[in-house]
């Protein structure tokens, strides 16, 4: 008879399957979400073989701090070997959109360092086609209502994130019913917005490795 595997269960068996991609002495980029808590948390069992991390948020700092793991600022690190971090939505090109935790930006950020992005995620974030999953973007607040017209005209419906303010002091826009068949042009065509800080579509830089957590077991899909 086969076991049901919660959603939950999945996310940290893909969380864990990623330690394998730490090297040891290095300083690990850490993502910030439900699946990167379970990767944080089975950190605590290799932390004395790692120098370090560097975080996506405050509410990854809290919690890798709380497990006696050293937080590094990203200013002082000129390259990071792996990035781990989850997402809202896969494709089989490894683009993804992420931002529902609104961190995307430093999410990006510290992407931008590392030279593997490794995504964790359960079976339920891969799609065909990016979009079903409202697009996140990062605004200044006083640019607020002139971006959200730009994104009209883009095709998309924004939706102001009541009562959300990120760690850099900015506001999300969630943007609803945008046909994504190009995600790297539109990941450009958003960020060129003034007023954008960035937005949640990760094509440009993707992710170079998938482990997803199913109810078969983990996979691990890495491009080449
Ligand atoms: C936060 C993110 C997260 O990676 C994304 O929202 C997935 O979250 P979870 O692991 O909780 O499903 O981009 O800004």
């Amino acid at each position: 008879m086969s076991q049901k595997i919660s959603q939950d269960e999945m996310k940290k068996a893909a969380a864990i399957e990623a330690l394998a991609f730490v090297k040891n002495n290095s300083i690990v980029g850490v993502g910030t979400g439900s699946t990167v808590n379970h990767f944080i948390d089975a950190l605590v069992d290799i932390k004395y073989k790692i120098a370090g991390a560097v975080s996506s948020s405050q509410e990854s700092t809290k919690r890798l701090k709380a497990h006696g793991i050293e937080v590094f600022d990203l200013n002082n690190i000129d390259t990071l070997d792996v990035y781990v971090d989850g997402a809202d939505e896969v494709t089989k090109h490894l683009h993804m959109i992420k931002g529902g935790g609104a961190a995307l930006t430093r999410e990006k950020i510290v992407a931008a360092v590392a030279k593997e992005f490794i995504c964790i995620a359960d079976e339920s974030k891969q799609v065909e086609v990016l979009g079903n999953f409202p697009l996140p973007v990062e605004v200044i607040p006083m640019a607020r209502s002139y971006v959200a017209r730009e994104l009209v005209k883009l095709g998309g419906d924004p939706e102001y994130r009541q009562g959300v303010v990120t760690d850099n002091g900015n506001v999300i826009l969630d943007v609803h019913n945008l046909e994504i068949t190009d995600p790297i042009a539109l990941e450009q065509s958003i960020n060129a917005i003034v007023g954008v800080v960035t937005n949640g579509l990760f094509a440009h830089r993707g992710a170079n490795t998938l482990i997803i957590g199913s109810p078969d077991g983990t996979k691990v899909i890495t491009l080449p």
